[in-house]
């Protein structure tokens, strides 16, 4: 990893060992994008890359013959008004309504590290040595407006990290309209965008198309990050698949409103730009004051889908995830969410608990009915008392019972929110989300808290710093359940700061109590997996992947969510049969073999389980604690994918290639097909391998080049049985 500065040339080269970055200052003063991809060898100037082709109707930086057009270079932060007719990085309007800018390179810096972002989430590193940090200073002369680049390069995971501080060195006001984190011009746009799409309970599925002529952009203005579009986009070449060519990977480290887009200009080059939605938001900039934009990620990968993800996954497992539960595998968890709904109180929860410690359960989390006057989802949010018709010895009794057993307790929240006829509705109307005057619009019967407004977030503080202090919870559910509506705050002098100063005021929340309680494991939450954002997981190391617990189902959403986000980080869960969401049956092993690849629960009334599936259960918890470090944390590989075919594999391996975990789903059994093999990866090739299941010794290369048969060749499947099947292969380093 190297920041290389040619200074005669202007130009700078960011590499890692697997990508160069590269970008030069021309006259006058203007960084100009040059390269982005593979690795390749430093020169002293790249200029031969500079495209100045004489165009007729273009506007030039200046008349002195060197046809330069801000239109037809490649631009590292493109701005309104200088000549590039492209969408901008960055749009203001001064104090005499001007939007014009003309930022002009200053100066620059090289360190060691990386720095943080003041009160949003980021990628860190743990040691210095572990990345490189180049801050671009622009000035804009007129306004006084300055605007630092930041560039991290790493090698720890090799990605790169960008976003932008734009300070006011003016005398007035400046308002920013559009501040995005990262613009990058590609020379040409022979790619296809990767986007992951969805809706509540059947999130993030792989949407493939090819790039066009405009603007395609995915989006969100729900005031969280959303189950409908998640902030990533990824540019692949024509021919690339999970294993083979090349993809750029582009992950938005914010839960907030966001925009990803490809503008794909008539000169067949393409502008990415990623940042918070300009439509939703505007911030005003007083003299001497700053903004951060969040950060974006970029991973750059000439092996595949399966290479993009790889860096996001250790990047976001190890240096995004901090704390207590980085790198530590997770407690197996009853949730009694889809047990008891909202039907439940001490004595019934203790029973269900001391059944699920038999099983060999190490969490038990009382999910969301435990508050004063909560029997159903239409009231009770924002209390935060504890129901004494529930839990009549209080809540520290209950959790003290649960210790007792042998198990750590978690409880659910949903801080964000409240529900009309509450203490905190009547008594704080004004810290609700609306405009007076005009109807409210519910969401789930609820309504959302401003939480711009540091006193709401010092209330829900005190409530809940009360609540894992008295109660001594060891995890916490933090759900959020509706999109927001009636966006206004009287307390707000700018409307159009209300949705970034909400998830600012969410962050807060999250950093105090992670402060306080560093070793209470969160698991975000937002109706499934409605927020399941690297924002997020710099707060919270686990987030509830869907509500959706259907295992077929199930597989299609880990399957997309792996695309960005590790294993490790994906709350999974068995739940009963026929399946509360869909009525479909699948057997007790295909759930568990579903839930395994993230960090593994029950969602069901395990009392009510047959001796059988009890004895089932005990075996799969077993399994899993077993082999929990290697099916969290180890290199996940896609291989098969659900929106493609029938059939879904994905493996893992452990870092030193010793053991290997092979999942085969098969959607629909069918009847005298022809012979499935698939190409295993990640394996040592010169390795001897003991495959359970077939009971043979094959070497890597084997199992990589000529692949797994899963067929036994005489008509019959060797994986034989019915819809919604199920195997895994254990893979043993015998030499
Ligand atoms: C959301 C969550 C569920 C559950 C319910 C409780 O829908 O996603 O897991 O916690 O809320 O109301």
């Amino acid at each position: 990893m190297q920041i290389i500065y040619h200074e005669q040339s202007r130009t700078f080269h960011l590499r890692n060992s697997v990508t160069s970055y590269i970008f030069r200052i021309i006259d006058p003063g203007y960084p100009v994008h040059l390269y982005y991809g593979k690795a390749i060898h430093d020169r002293e100037d790249f200029d031969h890359l500079l495209e100045a082709a004489p165009r007729p109707m273009s506007v030039l930086i200046a008349d002195d013959g060197s046809e330069l057009s801000l239109e037809h270079l490649k631009l590292e932060y493109p701005v309104y008004g200088t000549g590039d007719m492209r969408p901008p990085a960055l749009d203001i309007r001064a104090s005499n309504g001007s939007r014009l800018l003309d930022l002009r390179y200053e100066s620059h810096r090289i360190t060691e590290g990386k720095p943080g972002i003041p009160g949003l989430p980021a990628v860190y590193c743990d040691d210095s040595s572990e990345a490189m940090t180049l801050q671009i200073r622009l000035k804009d002369a007129k306004t006084g407006l300055a605007v630092i680049l930041n560039y991290t390069v790493t090698e720890y995971a090799p990605a790169m990290m960008r976003s932008a501080e734009i300070i006011n060195e003016g005398t007035q006001e400046i308002v920013l309209e559009h501040a995005m984190s990262l613009s990058l011009d590609l020379p040409d746009r022979d790619y296809d965008m990767i986007m992951l799409t969805g809706a509540w309970a059947r999130e993030r599925s792989v949407k493939r198309n090819p790039l066009h002529e405009g603007a395609q952009s995915i989006s969100s203005m729900r005031g969280f990050s959303s189950p409908h579009f998640n902030p990533f986009i990824a540019l692949c070449r024509k021919n690339c698949t999970e294993t083979e060519g090349e993809v750029t990977g582009l992950s938005f480290v914010y839960s907030g409103n966001f925009l990803a887009e490809a503008y794909c200009d008539t000169y067949d080059t393409v502008r990415l730009r990623m940042g918070i939605h300009p439509d939703t938001f505007k911030w005003h900039l007083a003299p001497q004051a700053s903004f951060h934009t969040p950060e974006a990620v970029l991973a750059y990968s000439c092996t595949g889908l399966n290479g993009m993800s790889q860096i996001f996954h250790k990047l976001y497992a190890e240096r995004l995830v901090r704390g207590y539960w980085r790198g530590r595998p997770r407690p197996v968890l009853l949730n009694n969410w889809e047990a008891t709904y909202f039907d439940f109180d001490e004595a019934k929860l203790l029973g269900i608990a001391a059944e699920a410690k038999k099983l060999g359960i190490e969490l038990f989390v009382m999910d969301d009915g435990w508050f004063t006057n909560r029997r159903n989802d239409r009231s009770g949010l924002g209390d935060w008392e504890y129901d004494p018709e529930r839990f009549p010895y209080g809540l520290g009794h209950y959790t003290e019972a649960i210790r007792d057993m042998g198990m750590m307790a978690g409880i659910w929240i949903e801080p964000e929110m409240v529900s009309p006829g509450t203490k905190i509705f009547r008594e704080h109307p004004d810290w609700v989300i609306h405009e007076e005057g005009r109807p409210m619009h519910p969401g789930r019967h609820e309504y959302v808290l401003n939480f711009a407004d540091p006193d709401v977030v010092q209330y829900i503080f005190e409530k809940l710093d009360r609540l894992l202090s008295e109660g001594g919870f060891d995890y916490v559910k933090w759900d959020m359940n509706r999109s927001m509506s009636d966006v206004f705050a009287a307390s707000l002098p700018h409307q159009d700061e209300l949705m970034h100063r909400y998830i600012l005021g969410v962050y807060s929340l999250y950093e105090r109590l992670i402060r306080k309680y560093p070793k209470t494991l969160f698991e975000s939450c937002a109706s499934g997996g409605g927020r399941f954002d690297p924002g997020m997981l710099y707060y919270a190391p686990q987030c509830w992947t869907s509500d959706d617990t259907d295992a077929y189902e199930r597989q299609k959403i880990q399957y997309g969510t792996s695309m960005v986000y590790p294993v490790s980080s994906m709350g999974s869960h068995v739940s009963a049969v026929p399946n509360h969401q869909l009525g479909r049956t699948v057997s007790l092993k295909t759930r568990a073999e579903t839930a395994y690849f993230g960090t593994f629960g029950y969602e069901m009334d395990v009392s009510k389980m047959t001796e059988d599936e009890k004895e089932q259960t005990r075996r799969h918890i077993a399994f899993m604690k077993a082999n929990r470090q290697l099916l969290q944390f180890g290199t996940f590989w896609r291989l098969k994918s659900p929106f493609e075919s029938n059939e879904t594999v994905w493996m893992t391996v452990s870092e030193d290639k010793t053991e290997a975990v092979v999942a085969y789903y098969r959607c629909l059994q069918q009847i005298n097909r022809g012979f499935r093999r698939i190409r295993l990866a990640g394996l040592d090739p010169d390795r001897l391998y003991h495959v359970s299941e077939l009971e043979i010794d094959v070497y890597g290369d084997e199992l990589m080049h000529t692949g797994l048969i899963l067929s036994d060749g005489s008509g019959g499947e060797r994986v034989s049985g019915t819809d919604f099947l199920s195997r895994l292969y254990m893979l043993r380093a015998v030499s």
